[in-house]
């Protein structure tokens, strides 16, 4: 494997068909319904925007036109069975993947996505009782074994994100009590076996010093990623 950071090299993924290792970086956001995700990419994005990096910003399901079709279909169409949801968010993923994310990584830009496969893993593997580990090899092949630098999950009491949110709930939304409690454990159990890759925050913080921790996490990695510009830590 080449040392040179912006080289297109292939990586391995345990059993996994792995694709081309990014030159960009990847971050995700995840984290229960209401908890302020697309407020944070928004903030990020605008950050490194200033400091002068190409900056996409994006999210799963509904990244791409297909996406957006695939979006309507699985939250405000006929009812699912849990295996037809997570295929159906699994190729949304693999189109998002293969179209945008990759195209993007591959020019050194900074990927910001609201939601990517550990939503998977907690909604479908664990909230509809599929199997984390299934799911999440469903999601890992579909991507070709990318996985963000960097997650950023906003921890929140489901009582209180559900309890933010405007308009008529969603199927997911609609999912009961029981169902938000158990993603939002599964999230921070992966979050937690997995610390190198996951940065977890106190969602009922204000907006601007949850940005300010995420500026703080990624500073490191963007200089180590080449970048153009520095990133703010915590100002
Ligand atoms: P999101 O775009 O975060 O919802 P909104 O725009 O309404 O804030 O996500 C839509 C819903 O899809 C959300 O309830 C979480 C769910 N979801 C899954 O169940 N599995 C997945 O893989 C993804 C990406 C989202």
């Amino acid at each position: 494997m080449s040392t040179d950071p912006a080289a297109i090299t292939d990586v391995q993924v345990d059993g996994v068909p792995a694709g081309p290792a990014p030159a960009g970086v990847f971050v995700s956001f995840e984290g229960g319904d209401g908890v302020g995700k697309s407020t944070q990419v928004a903030l990020l994005g605008h950050h490194l925007a200033s400091l002068g990096r190409e900056v996409v910003v994006t999210r799963e399901p509904g990244g791409t036109p297909l996406g957006l079709e695939l979006r309507r279909a699985i939250l405000h169409g006929e009812d699912l069975d849990p295996r037809t949801e997570a295929l159906l968010y699994a190729a949304d993923r693999a189109h998002h993947v293969a179209s945008l994310v990759r195209p993007a990584l591959a020019r050194g830009a900074v990927v910001l996505t609201d939601r990517y496969l550990d939503s998977s893993v907690a909604y479908q593997g664990t909230g509809r009782g599929l199997g984390a580990d299934e799911v999440e090899r469903l999601s890992l092949w579909a991507v070709q074994g990318l996985l963000p630098h960097v997650t950023v999950l906003l921890d929140l009491d489901p009582a209180v994100g559900l309890g933010r949110l405007t308009g008529d709930p969603d199927r997911l939304e609609s999912a009961g009590d029981d169902f938000h409690r158990r993603t939002r454990q599964a999230f921070l159990a992966r979050a937690a076996a997995d610390p190198g890759r996951w940065l977890v925050l106190d969602a009922s913080q204000p907006a601007e010093d949850v940005a300010a921790q995420v500026r703080a996490r990624l500073a490191p990695l963007l200089v180590a990623a080449g970048a153009a510009a520095s990133v703010g830590g915590a100002a």
